[in-house]
């Protein structure tokens, strides 16, 4: 069993990038992520993914699946509704206790949630629940000065009506999480996919939370993206067993695409924090460019989910455990990650500037597997028919397997930085002489380094290469 992590480490880690807005601005300019609906001013906390942002997160989360379904035995997927019956957030305790602490300003009714407020930082939950916090810590607005009200609980669930009537009978909530699909359907899966205990179910899908204050970019919005696996497992020490278990296979994760281990910590929940589900958490923390933040929150969720479900539904949730001849509740251990947060953090952590020959170089040095694109191929002389029309055979052909790109808009130094910009790995130059030798040029994007390969190796060349980071 391998010790709790504690938070000592990697205290004073350098953020990869000092300044968010260098990330936002590259992500608008090179097609990564748009705020949503701008032509209408915008809509606060939803953003949209373009034609490279959509690209990079499908990779992380095609990567997340690979190591949590894909190459485990004992996990298996899902993919439950977003709207599911309300009573399954009243049972889930998201009706009564999934809300934060929100003052509002009595003079210009701005609201805002307590703990993020100048001066509330780092208060304990107590702290959070008392009414009169403002008044002890002379909290006042940060916008115009004016009082602040006492705290006072926000459900963070959008709410819905389901079918012609909206009437509360009719009243639905978009999911918070996508656990709870997973703990409804808990005898489904178990029962179709005859798994024996412990095993996982996997699920990625939106979730949407109607934030206090999201912002920082894609890092807290109100529609966003979970990666979260339930699993399930004996009670007691097995499920204290697992979730030591998990904590360090979740880091490594972050770790094998990239991210910087200076960068990544562990955090546990105080007693008095945690969520009203957990019997102990610890998040996965990323030294973000405004601080170290939640990446993966893991939960040791005893027999709450379950428990309760079989109790307000009236059906038995119980595991039949054939080779000891006992019935039981599974508890749940829980990992729980965001994609957005992760293709965020990928990105950050993966951003250089270097100077080359005098000149500052900006590379995004993903892990290939999270490249947008595997490999450009670029003209030397777009004037010339038959190189471009050998680099659209070679991308056409790249294509079957990987997604390749073509460029001819530059000369031949600035297709290569454009490319290096947007973190792709490898790049393949067609000149004069590949139509006498059948050669062509392959461009490493960390090294620079070229090398003359024959045009019909190319494919296999950046598939070997493929493997190989896959691999390593
Ligand atoms: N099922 C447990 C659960 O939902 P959580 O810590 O509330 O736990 C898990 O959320 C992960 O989901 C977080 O670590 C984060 O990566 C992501 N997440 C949560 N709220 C988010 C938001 N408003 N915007 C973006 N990602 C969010």
């Amino acid at each position: 069993m391998t010790e709790t992590p504690t938070m000592t480490e990697s205290e004073d880690a350098v953020p990869a990038v000092a300044n968010l807005d260098t990330i936002v601005s590259l992500s608008k300019r090179r097609g990564f992520v748009y705020p949503s609906s701008e032509i209408y001013g915008g809509i606060n906390a939803v953003w949209d993914y373009g034609p490279l942002g959509v690209e990079l997160k499908n990779n992380v989360k095609r990567a997340w699946w690979r190591a949590m379904v894909q190459e485990r035995e004992d996990i298996v997927g899902l993919d439950a509704g977003i709207l599911m019956h309300p009573q399954v957030w009243v049972t889930s305790g998201h009706v009564g206790s999934f809300s934060d602490p929100l003052v509002e300003c009595a003079t210009c009714h701005r609201r805002y949630r307590l703990d993020e407020l100048p001066g509330a930082e780092g208060l304990s939950a107590s702290d959070l629940r008392d009414p009169t916090v403002v008044e002890r810590l002379g909290l006042i607005c940060p916008n115009d000065g004016g009082p602040l009200s006492a705290p006072r609980r926000f459900n963070l669930m959008f709410t819905s009506h389901m079918g012609p009537v909206e009437d509360a009978a009719s009243i639905v909530y978009f999911r918070p999480e996508t656990a709870q699909g997973s703990y409804v359907n808990f005898k489904n899966v178990q029962q179709s996919s005859r798994k024996k205990i412990p095993f996982g179910i996997a699920q990625i899908g939106k979730s949407f939370r109607n934030e206090i204050s999201p912002g920082n970019f894609v890092f807290r919005m109100r529609e966003f993206e979970q990666m979260e696996m339930q699993y399930f497992v004996r009670p007691g020490e097995p499920a204290s067993a697992a979730f030591e278990e998990w904590l360090p296979k979740r880091r490594a994760w972050y770790e094998r695409y990239g991210v910087a281990p200076a960068r990544l910590r562990f955090r546990e929940h105080a007693k008095d924090e945690l969520a009203h589900y957990a019997k102990k958490a610890i998040d996965v923390e990323y030294r973000f460019p405004f601080g170290w933040k939640e990446l993966e929150g893991i939960h040791n969720r005893g027999d709450f989910d379950l428990g309760s479900h079989a109790k307000a539904s009236g059906e038995n949730l119980e595991y039949f455990d054939q080779a000891t001849g006992e019935h039981f509740i599974p508890w749940v251990v829980e990992t729980a990650a965001g994609a957005d947060r992760a293709a965020f953090t990928f990105l950050i952590d993966a951003y250089r500037e270097e100077e080359v020959r005098g000149e500052t170089r900006v590379v995004l040095g993903f892990h290939p597997e999270l490249a947008p694109y595997k490999v450009a191929v670029l003209p030397l002389l777009k004037k010339r028919p038959e190189i471009v029309e050998l680099c659209h055979r070679l991308r056409a052909d790249l294509a079957t397997d990987v997604l390749a790109v073509y460029d001819d808009t530059a000369a031949i130094g600035k297709l290569y930085r454009r490319q290096d910009e947007i973190g792709t790995p490898w790049c393949v130059t067609v000149d004069v002489d590949s139509l006498d030798d059948g050669a062509v040029t392959v461009r490493d994007r960390d090294s620079m380094a070229q090398e003359r390969v024959p045009v019909e190796g190319v494919k296999r060349l950046i598939l070997d290469r493929l493997a190989a980071a896959r691999a390593a």
